[in-house]
């Protein structure tokens, strides 16, 4: 074991490129980090697997709200149980990866250097992969299995007969068997005696529109046999609580918009078991908050539309007021929320106490850095950068020490996650 240890360590000394050069520069993490993380660790901690309760492949998992149990301590290698694990000799049960070929000494080294520089993790590395997993979705779509020759012939006559309904049946891509059914065209015309038209498309059917129909509940229940739907609108549509049940069996729904109907808390319990449910719409229904938030515990890579602001979903009934800052003014690091004062009634953090004495001592330095000047005076923009709607004065951030406006806290969420994107609009320079 201290042979391997030994070995390892000599194996570090005897590159003087990787001690010297490669460590001095920034470690770039979508370049160096991430690929290691994705291709090394993120099997067992990640969205299939959380080995440990530990997950490696998105920010939010890694840096979460428990601060003291972060595997990755920004700053110090050392304490980082993600880099304890690499260094172990590759006979010591607890080493990591946990399987298969342990990382290189170059490897190690860069995550060393990456956890000293900071650990730098930015929204956009998150953003890229999961913009990559949901074309690697969309592709899977594709892939159906073969007809036979009597079913090619039932579907060929579903499809016949959809459209001799007024519906539409289409092909989802040139490439692909998979069917696409819309119905919402016609609206109210439509009621469960429509969804007979579908026989014969069990094996294809991927997406069905049913949304501002009649379709209730009896109709809903016909559609169990489809297991292959990805995609289901019932927005507007006459189902209730009892008609979830059938779609409890629909295990590949990935997307399901339940967008004012009359389903409540007791009909989401049903869809606890859909474990690949990406998007669920409830807006204007009779779930409650709670009821939504029950169901993020069991699904919680689910995105769920409340038509109000999620991260609301989560919080306690009286939500503590978030600071207006995620960089200490004082130092520059990433803020612990348990470090704040009151300025102007607003909330900022810190990274420590001593930061906040320092500010609390005099906070006037500091108030140009948190946008406080410029939020006494005006947003540089009136219309959302986001949904280009006019904007609500009292959603705002700040950016580059300019204060920015949105139209709602869904917007100003989605600016804050990456606000990369919305530069232009504000003409702001691109970074
Ligand atoms: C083949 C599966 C597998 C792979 C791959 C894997 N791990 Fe693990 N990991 C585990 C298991 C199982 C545990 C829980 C048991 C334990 O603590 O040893 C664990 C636990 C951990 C823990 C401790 C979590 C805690 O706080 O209890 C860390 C840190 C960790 N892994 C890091 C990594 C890193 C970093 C990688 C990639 C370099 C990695 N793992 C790759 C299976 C794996």
């Amino acid at each position: 074991m201290r042979q391997t240890l030994f070995a390892l360590c000599l194996a570090a000394a005897a590159s003087p490129v990787l001690a010297q050069d490669e460590t001095k520069g920034r470690i770039d993490f979508v370049k160096e980090i991430q690929p290691i993380l994705q291709n090394h660790c993120v099997k067992c901690h990640g969205a299939k697997k959380q080995e440990g309760e530990l997950r490696l492949d998105l920010k939010k998992h890694v840096f979460h709200d428990e601060k003291d149990l972060w595997s990755i301590v920004p700053g110090d290698a050392e304490f980082s149980p993600v880099y304890e694990r690499i260094i172990l000799p590759a006979d010591d049960p607890d080493v990591m990866p946990a399987e298969g070929e342990p990382l290189t000494p170059e490897q190690v080294a860069k995550i060393k250097t990456w956890i000293e520089q900071g650990a730098e993790w930015p929204e956009s590395a998150d953003q890229a992969l999961l913009e990559l997993e949901a074309k690697r979705k969309a592709r899977e779509v594709i892939t159906l299995p073969e007809l036979d020759d009597a079913q090619r012939a039932a579907e060929a006559q579903a499809i016949d007969a959809v459209r001799e309904a007024g519906g539409l049946a289409l092909r989802v891509a040139a490439n692909t068997t998979a069917i696409e059914v819309n119905f919402s065209l016609l609206g109210d015309k439509v009621t469960d005696a429509h969804l007979e038209t579908l026989r014969g498309l069990e094996p294809t059917l991927v997406w069905l529109n049913l949304a501002r129909t009649k379709v209730g509940d009896a109709g809903v229940r016909s559609l169990g046999g489809f297991q292959q739907m990805r995609r289901l609108n019932l927005a507007n549509s006459a189902v209730t609580d009892a008609g979830l049940e059938t779609l409890a069996g629909l295990e590949g729904l990935e997307y399901l918009n339940l967008y004012g109907t009359a389903v409540t808390d007791a009909g989401l319990r049903h869809l606890e078991g859909l474990g690949g449910l990406q998007r669920l719409y409830l807006w204007q229904t009779q779930v409650t908050d709670e009821g939504a938030a029950n169901l993020l515990k069991k699904l919680p890579d689910l995105q769920i539309d409340l038509g109000r602001a999620a991260e609301a979903l989560l919080a306690p009934a009286e939500p503590k007021p978030a600071p207006i800052n995620d960089k200490c003014p004082v130092s520059d690091k990433p803020v612990d929320v348990a470090h704040t004062s009151e300025i102007d009634g607003k909330l900022v953090a810190f990274c420590c106490g001593n930061c906040k004495a320092k500010f609390d001592a005099d906070p006037a330095p500091f108030r140009a850095k948190l946008g406080l000047e410029v939020a006494a005076a005006k947003p540089i923009n009136d219309t959302c950068p986001v949904s280009g709607k006019p904007i609500d004065a009292s959603k705002t951030s700040t950016i580059d020490g300019k204060l920015v406006a949105f139209c709602c806290g869904n917007c100003k969420a989605k600016f804050d996650a990456d606000p990369a994107p919305f530069r232009a609009k504000l003409g702001l320079e691109a970074k």
